[in-house]
């Protein structure tokens, strides 16, 4: 990376504005399109200032050739510019960078963000500096880097705007030549067209109407960008009487009308057009007078059709030349550059440049660079270049782009112009180069338009395999579809041969694109095959041997589940060591055992294994390319559903914050929403357990249409909003989605899908569908050995199901469920056993299940299966008649059930209590709910003690003490003053609590 030096802002110096030596014209015609951009401008600065923040618009000007939006743009430029506090940001795409990420945005953004003083760039950064940075040419990747999800970028740049909009409001942000925007910046800006509504921002794009103008991929935000914009500008022709007055500014009032006639119908109304002719008209001394029409319109031929011909008759061979070495270059032309490419001696390149400019082909930026008088000269120029000429200057311009220290970012565009079938290891070597700098920047596609011309060089027969390789792994993160061909070819021997370890790793990554398109059985398999093969590399074959197991574990059935199983055990009584793959297979047995159920100490003791003090070890690690985020998911899962939550939750929130910092904005940042969703959800903390699973759903949208994620999200939301009481909702979404069987074609859903779906026809009450749904799921579960009641509750829910019609085989499941939750051993898998069998049982036997469910799960993490148990608890004493105890348990449910935000609870919890009689709400004693630690600090209080001196007596930190003390005031409804009188204990002098006081007793008399 290196190499990059100073050509991190390569193409995009000061004098790239565009506004360069362009003489303001006197715009005609154009009042409508002018006042309405200005109503834009004094709209947007008059509303920020009255406060508002959600005032963005879209303003585009749209039209042919040379119609005049430039200029139309230089004009609104200029008012944003003299309006007070206004910052206004230009950039324009060029025909010649189209192919050059992020070069637009580079453009807009980079003299903004390098404004920045140093604290307030790390604000405006957030956690997204090393996707954001290195993408907008701000700072190198660092060292290690991974390449970046485009869509991370996306994201990156969301937030980034949305902080930086605001500091520099109102903020005018103007693009021309949208339709050569390289297509990683059109991406966002139309996306971002989007939010701008939301921010104090004006975006105004110009660009050409004509769909020919645009890359073919670029077209849908063409589309995109015509529907969001809320002023539209289409600019018309100009009108007899305009052109007739420019040409008489310039002619004098001698041009005669009908001269005049024929000229606009000639130029067709078009102001460049006009300009062009005009010169024409001067240069021949044309007289503006009716006889001449017919000869103006071969003058106009001649404008308008620059072949090679007229151009070297114009400029002669060694300008021509120089002309198109800048043509190659593009815009903001550095004329050092130019002259090396077009291998001319400065002197040489000084008298082109003079002809060049007498000749209004080129004009000099204020920053000494140089500009095309028009882009469609320069695209005029570009085209007359015979092709052998062309590649052969893009070849000389890829090298002096790199010998002037610019990079091969750069570089590579030209590179990859260059004629192939030179079989030049150099080149490829380079090409593979810029490609891995591509992806650290985000820009996959351009890495794979490097690695594509690679392969057509073509390289040595030897390295033929690994560039496929290469090129698969690219688009590891944009299309799998690519990525599972090109690791397949690279994999053929006919395709030649593939280094050992690469040929491991290709394998891995082809599998795991398989896996992720829900081709489980084919990845497994290619693992499988491959593992066979390896004789002498033990740490290659384990690798795929574990990956091979993780991937049969993932399918939604297999063959030979406890076989499998078994050979897992065998494979993990085997290691010796505990490198990255060692702990991998330890993982995999322990997300096994637990769907096994099978003693959950042995599946912790492996999980605990894998860990490296609590934390995951190096190769192991969420954004770890060697195993992919499914291994670090499932010892996640793993605690998840072994009680120890909070571990998982670390986990999940170390995923959270490593995919967003690597900017895996995709299925990763979804996946781990997910497990966080799940997590929370086991812990009963149901409303940010809704939370995560939306997002997750609706990330996992954004990439299509009901990917396995989708399953795992909705399964689990379902189940939340189950829990939250609001069963038709979960009905409506399952529904919507379609969560019901067949479910995913091959991938399991997590949790276990069909008990899932039983559970929720139970609590629609269509107890004999429910009834069909869960026998089914539970012949597949036993058959495949796995008997985890959390992880599919399929018995206890099948006995309720059944218990009307069937009442003894309804009782044999709800204790065929309790014995596999004690196998198991969980608080929380045995409590919900005990929970669900109590439902199918009446009086006594029904209170002491739940009352062992209650001693049970008060000893889990499991918050709401806790709070049904007590409300349960608390109804089946109020039915055998005991109120006392039953109220106390309810009012313990209430309690609980608040705190997971099930609110569905807390009303059937109150309706048991008023229907027979009882007060629906403690008259509370609030000192009951205090925690021994507020208790603590409330009586210290109580007696006037300030709270630094409260800290320093307990050995806690202020902060606590401080939010200790306002649990305590919030729960005794009282501040400092009547708190004694709250607790019940005598008052003391307060004096010295008021916060103000605290200075002066800092020394004061200890009480
Ligand atoms: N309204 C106008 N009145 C007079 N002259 C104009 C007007 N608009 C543009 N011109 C002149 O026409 C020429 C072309 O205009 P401009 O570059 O703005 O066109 P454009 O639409 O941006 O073209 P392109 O699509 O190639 O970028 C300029 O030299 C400019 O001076
Ligand atoms: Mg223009």
């Amino acid at each position: 990376m290196t190499e990059q030096g100073n050509g991190l802002r390569a193409g995009t110096g000061p004098g790239r504005d565009g506004e360069g030596a362009a003489p303001r014209v006197r715009l005609r015609d154009r009042d409508a399109e002018l006042r309405s951009a200005e109503t834009a401008v004094d709209k947007l600065c008059r509303e920020f200032a009255a406060g508002g923040t959600e005032i963005g618009e879209l303003l585009t000007i749209s039209g042919r050739p040379g119609i005049g939006k430039t200029s139309l743009l230089h004009e609104v430029r200029r008012t944003a510019k003299l309006r007070d506090g206004a910052t206004v940001l230009f950039a324009r795409g060029g025909e010649q960078q189209v192919k050059e990420p992020y070069h637009v945005l580079r453009q807009l953004l980079q003299p903004a963000l390098t404004g920045l003083e140093p604290g307030e760039f790390r604000q405006v950064m957030g956690t997204w500096e090393e996707v954001v940075g290195p993408a907008m040419g701000l700072k190198q990747p660092k060292a290690g880097a991974r390449r970046l999800d485009p869509q991370g970028v996306r994201d990156g740049l969301d937030y980034v705007l949305t902080q930086l909009a605001p500091r520099r409001a109102p903020l005018v942000m103007i693009v021309d030549d949208l339709h050569w925007s390289d297509l990683e910046s059109l991406s966002w800006l139309t996306q971002f067209a989007v939010r701008a509504r939301e921010l104090p921002v004006l975006l105004v794009f110009a660009f050409r109407e004509d769909e020919n103008d645009w890359q073919s991929e670029a077209r849908q935000h063409h589309g995109t960008v015509l529907k969001l914009a809320t002023r539209k500008h289409e600019l018309n022709r100009l009108s007899l009487g305009s052109v007739t007055d420019i040409i008489r500014a310039e002619l004098g009032d001698k041009a005669e009308d009908a001269f005049c006639y024929e000229f606009w119908t000639v130029v067709n109304g078009n102001p460049y057009e006009a300009v062009a002719l005009l010169d024409q008209v001067r240069d021949q001394d044309l007289d503006p007078v009716e006889e001449n029409s017919v000869q103006l319109r071969e003058l106009a031929v001649d404008a308008n059709g620059m072949t090679l011909k007229t151009w070297l008759d114009r400029l002669g061979a060694s300008t021509l030349r120089f002309a198109w070495a800048c043509a190659m270059l593009g815009t903001d032309i550095r004329i050092d550059l130019a002259t090396r490419i077009s291998t001319q001696s400065a002197e040489g390149a000084r008298d082109s440049i003079k002809q060049l400019r007498k000749q209004r082909v080129l004009t000099q930026t204020p920053n000494g660079n140089l500009e095309f008088v028009h882009p469609l000269i320069g695209s005029s120029i570009y085209n007359t270049m015979p092709e052998a000429t062309r590649t052969g200057m893009h070849g000389v311009a890829a090298a002096e782009i790199e010998n002037a220290g610019l990079g091969l970012l750069a570089a590579s565009r030209h590179l990859v112009e260059t004629f192939s079938g030179e079989g030049d290891d150099r080149t490829v070597r380079k090409l593979r180069k810029a490609a891995a700098e591509h992806l650290l920047i985000g820009a996959p596609e351009a890495a794979q338009r490097c690695l594509h011309r690679a392969l057509n060089e073509p390289p040595a027969d030897d390295i033929r395999a690994e560039v496929l390789y290469e090129l698969g792994c690219s688009a590891l993160l944009t299309d799998p579809g690519a990525t599972v061909n090109q690791l397949k070819l690279a994999l053929d021997p006919d395709e030649g041969p593939l280094r050992p370890a690469l040929r491991v790793d290709a394998t891995f990554r082809l599998s795991e694109v398989l896996a992720h398109s829900g081709e489980l059985r084919e990845a497994a398999l290619v693992c499988q095959r491959e593992a066979a093969e390896i004789e002498d590399d033990p740490a290659g074959k384990l690798r795929l041997q574990a990956a091979s197991f993780m991937w049969h574990a993932f399918r939604k059935s297999e063959e030979d589940g406890p076989g499998r199983s078994q050979r897992l055990g065998e494979l993990c009584d085997s290691l010796t060591g505990r490198e990255a793959a060692d702990r991998a297979v330890l993982a995999m047995r322990a997300w096994d055992l637990t769907l096994r159920g099978e003693p959950t100490t042995d599946a912790l003791a492996y999980a605990d294994d894998v860990l490296e003090s609590g934390r995951l070890p190096k190769g192991l690690g969420w954004t770890d390319s060697t195993w992919g985020f499914e291994l670090p998911s499932m010892l996640g899962l793993t605690y998840t559903y072994n009680d120890r939550i909070a571990q998982a939750e670390r986990l999940f929130a170390d995923a959270i914050i490593q995919f967003e910092v690597a900017g895996w904005s995709g299925a990763h940042r979804g996946f781990a929403y997910f497990l966080m969703g799940l997590a929370r959800f086991r812990r009963g903390l149901l409303a940010e357990a809704e939370d995560f699973l939306r997002r997750a759903l609706r990330l996992s949208e954004r990439i299509g249409p009901k990917l396995p994620l989708a399953w795992d999200a909705v399964g689990v939301l379902v189940d939340t909003l189950l829990a939250r009481g609001r069963v038709d909702e979960a009905w409506e979404l399952a529904n919507r989605f379609g969560f019901h069987p067949p479910y995913h074609d091959t991938a399991m859903v997590l949790p276990d899908a069909p008990s899932l779906y039983g559970k929720l026809l139970v609590a629609k009450k269509r107890y004999a569908g429910a009834a069909a749904a869960l026998t089914e799921a539970g012949a597949q579960l036993e058959a495949r050995g796995w008997r985890n009641t959390v992880w599919a509750p399929w018995a206890g829910h099948l006995a309720i199901a059944i218990a009307q019609d069937e009442p003894d085989r309804a009782r044999e499941y709800a204790q065929k469920a309790i014995r596999d939750a004690r196998t198991f051993g969980t608080a929380s898998a045995i409590g919900t056993a005990l929970r669900l069998h109590a439902e199918i049982e009446d009086g006594q036997q029904a209170v002491e299940l739940l009352q062992e469910a209650v001693r049970y799960l008060g000893q889990s993490p499991a918050g709401y299966e806790h709070a049904v148990a007590l409300v349960e608890l608390g109804a089946a004493l109020r039915r055998v008649g005991r109120l006392d105890d039953a109220q106390e348990y309810l009012y313990q449910g209430i309690e609980l059930a608040q705190h997971c935000s099930a609110e569905g609870l807390v009303d059937q919890a109150r309706r048991e209590l008023a229907n027979y009689g009882l007060r629906p709400n403690r008259l509370g004693d609030f000192r009951e709910t205090l925690s021994q630690p507020e208790w603590d600090v409330a009586k210290l209080a109580a007696r006037g003690v300030p709270p630094q001196r409260i800290a320093d007596e307990l050995g806690v930190q202020l902060g606590l003490v401080n939010r200790r003390l306002a649990a305590v005031y919030r729960k005794a409804g009282s501040g400092p003053d009547g708190l004694a009188t709250a607790l019940g204990l005598p008052g003391q002098p307060r004096e010295a609590t008021r916060p103000s006081d605290e200075a002066d007793d800092v020394d004061g008399a200890e009480e």
